[in-house]
């Protein structure tokens, strides 16, 4: 079966897009740093019908994140699709905000080693064997701010930009070898809870963005706006 890694799987976008996959016949492998927390969304995924597995790793951890990508694939017999979006709703050591001002090389390593490092690690972890096979694709997620960016999160939005523009480069890169990579910068709070005014949309209803990347190809990003 075709399999997707989906690298910070979390109940929101993670279990939204492991449903979009896996409900189209994908095996899912889910990465986070919780074993617990993975378990309960296989169980979850497994109970609807879909193939899923956790393998646990930290994206800070880079060789154990490379170590779980290897796992996954050994698992499934493959990687088709990696998709990257780790997101901190519980505390990751080093990680702050900081606006435009106040960024230092203290406050910008951490995001740039959480958001770009990481990405670039689980991507070199499956590329070989999508290059050598001419087909996969790499799909790689950030916040609206990574397009246009709020003071707030002046360091945050530096390091998104930063994947955001390798990813688009990427993809420039890989045109015509049948692998295909694309950024999703996800312009709106994602579920309820988010601040007053602010626009926000519902997991599934971004998810069959991913679908839509990976399966028509024509894209090297999309801007969900709502
Ligand atoms: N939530 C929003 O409102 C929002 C808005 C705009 C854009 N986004 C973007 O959308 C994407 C998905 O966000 P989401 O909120 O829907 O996430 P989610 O899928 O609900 O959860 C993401 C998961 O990432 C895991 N994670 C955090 N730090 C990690 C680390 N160091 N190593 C490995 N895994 C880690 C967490 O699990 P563990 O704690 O077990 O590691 C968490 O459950 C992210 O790229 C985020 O930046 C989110």
């Amino acid at each position: 079966m075709p399999a997707i890694a989906i690298v910070g799987a979390g109940p929101g976008m993670g279990l939204a897009i492991a449903r979009t996959f896996g409900g189209r016949g994908f095996g899912v492998a889910l990465i986070a740093r919780s074993k617990d927390k993975l378990e309960t969304l296989v169980a979850q995924l497994e109970s609807e019908g879909i193939t899923a597995a956790a393998f646990p790793a930290d994206v800070l951890d880079r060789p154990a994140l490379s170590a779980a990508l290897d796992a996954a694939r050994d698992h499934f017999g493959g990687l088709d699709v990696l998709e990257y979006s780790p997101a901190p709703h519980s505390p990751v050591p080093g990680l702050t905000m900081a606006v435009p001002s106040e960024v230092t090389v203290d406050n910008l390593q951490p995001q740039i080693e959480y958001t770009v490092y990481g990405a670039l690690a689980a991507a070199h972890a499956v590329l070989p064997a999508m290059r050598q096979a001419g087909a996969g694709t790499l799909l790689f997620t950030t916040g609206g701010g990574s397009v246009h960016p709020i003071p707030m999160l002046g360091n945050v939005n530096a390091a998104a930009a930063a994947l955001r523009n390798w990813v688009l480069n990427l993809h420039n890169e890989l045109a015509g070898t049948g692998v295909h990579a694309a950024h999703v910068a996800i312009n709106v709070w994602i579920g309820a809870g988010g601040p007053e005014g602010f626009p926000s949309a519902a997991p599934e209803q971004i998810a069959g963005l991913y679908w839509d990347l990976h399966e028509r190809r024509d894209r090297s990003e999309v801007v969900f706006n709502g």
